[in-house]
């Protein structure tokens, strides 16, 4: 049996946006969460219940450590891929805290896409053809040799900003340009993926890993590009819906030639893995495969944002037994129940927005409809107000009977709320066909 201890637990979330937000909400609605320490956290983790926001940079892991064990944490939730890639984990586990995320190692899958092709490749789950550069001039010659490698990725953690979707030769060489020739990727770039573009819909899978076993939870879509249709840059997420009817429709595939070759892995020992496992699949074809297929884009090891504000509201489920299962190992003793009713998130952001940030901006909220759930990113409370502070500001998450009403009502949330440059997707959930 999966045996939690009988007292208020104490937890600390790390990370300060929406996903960080929706993990202290929902974590909050916990019978046995008595105290929720959150850092940096943001404005409205700071006014979430159970919540308080600490200022221990997320990387400074002697500092999250010492405050760990003074207080007497009970479990570490990390939210973003930095300091998992940095190791965080392995720090706090090493003295003897609770955490909730996988090794440096086993994040390896999202901060290194090389080494998450080479992974995909040997477990044999479809993926796109890809070659690797190590310098502009072996990138020009790859490019040249191969007229399919148009996709430039570099290799390390590039905050969404390092995938180049190019058309020619001369686009991707410019991209090539770019991550070579200025230093803006740092040592993230010193290795670049050529991958063949595959055309299709993307849909995001999240899986909690105990280390021997997935639990899924319900799917769901992100929207990356800034503008409605799919037009303008990539950014962290404009917005997301769950489930996604793509999922229900590759589903038995899906299983097949991706989740059961993981499964494998897990079993044979070649995946080491404690935590969330985000898998970014896309369905469609590649010029030289005319079938469609899913095939995987990328993993990342932590829960996706905006991803997590569509998928939370819906569990049914408390949360906490499932994220201490996953670190006992013990997923087979939790059970997650959803609601049937889709999600729609919708992220609002600046009009200058992934460019440039904004600052101190009062932000009017008025009370939300029923069945919403406000989950603040860019935001801090000073002296009494709430005030902008980034360039994502929040999002609102509507559940409705069907995705179009969820959307109407995250639409409907949203026009109670004021705040200078406000900006926003206005077609999120709405039927798309490609959006690669
Ligand atoms: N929504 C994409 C991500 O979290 O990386």
């Amino acid at each position: 049996m999966l045996s939690i201890p009988n007292h208020s637990l104490k937890l600390l979330v790390v990370g300060a946006g929406g996903r960080e937000h929706a993990l202290c909400w929902k974590l909050a609605q916990s019978q046995s969460v008595g105290k929720i320490y959150c850092t940096p956290g943001n404005g409205g983790t700071a006014q979430e219940a159970k919540t308080e926001n600490l200022s221990i940079d997320s990387l400074d892991f002697p500092a999250l450590s010492k405050f760990c064990l003074a207080e007497k944490i009970d479990l570490v939730v990390v939210g973003p891929d930095n300091p998992l890639a940095e190791g965080i984990v392995d720090a706090l586990t090493a003295k003897g805290t609770r955490v909730f995320g996988p090794s440096r190692q086993a994040a390896r899958l999202e901060w290194s896409k090389s080494y998450a092709k080479d992974f995909l490749v040997e477990h044999g789950i479809p993926t796109a053809r890809h070659v690797i550069a190590r310098s502009f001039e072996e990138g020009k010659l790859l490019i040249k040799q191969h007229d399919w490698a148009r996709v430039v990725k570099v290799d390390g953690l590039a905050l969404g900003k390092g995938v180049f979707v190019c058309d020619s030769e001369d686009q991707a060489e410019a991209a090539l340009q770019e991550i070579f020739t200025t230093n803006k990727f740092g040592a993230a770039s010193e290795t670049v993926v050529l991958e063949e573009k595959i055309v299709g819909e993307e849909l995001s899978l999240l899986l909690l890993c105990d280390g021997k076993r997935f639990l899924e939870l319900e799917s769901s879509q992100d929207h990356k590009r800034r503008f409605d249709d799919d037009q303008g840059p990539n950014t962290g997420g404009m917005g997301a819906y769950s489930p996604v009817p793509l999922y229900a429709q590759h589903r038995e595939k899906i299983q097949k030639t991706i989740i059961a070759p993981l499964g494998l892995a897990l079993a044979q020992g070649k995946l080491a893995y404690q935590g969330l496992l985000y898998i970014g699949i896309i369905v469609g074809k590649t010029a030289s495969d005319d079938t469609t297929i899913p095939r995987v884009l990328e993993f990342n090891a932590r829960f996706g944002d905006p991803e997590a504000q569509a998928i939370l509201p819906r569990l049914k489920s408390d949360l906490l037994p499932a994220l201490w299962a996953t670190t006992e190992g013990k997923l087979d003793e939790v059970e997650l129940s959803w609601a049937e009713q889709p999600s729609c998130c919708v992220v609002a952001v600046t009009k200058t927005y992934p460019e440039k940030s904004a600052k101190g901006d009062e932000i009017q909220l008025t009370k939300l409809p029923e069945n919403c759930a406000i989950f603040h990113s860019g935001t801090q409370n000073v002296n009494g107000k709430l005030v902008t502070a980034g360039g994502r500001i929040l999002s609102v998450t509507a559940l409705g009977l069907d995705r179009q009403s969820a959307a109407q009502r995250a639409y409907q949330a949203l026009a109670g709320i004021k705040f200078d440059q406000m900006d926003y997707r206005r077609d999120i959930a709405r039927e798309r066909s490609i959006c690669r």
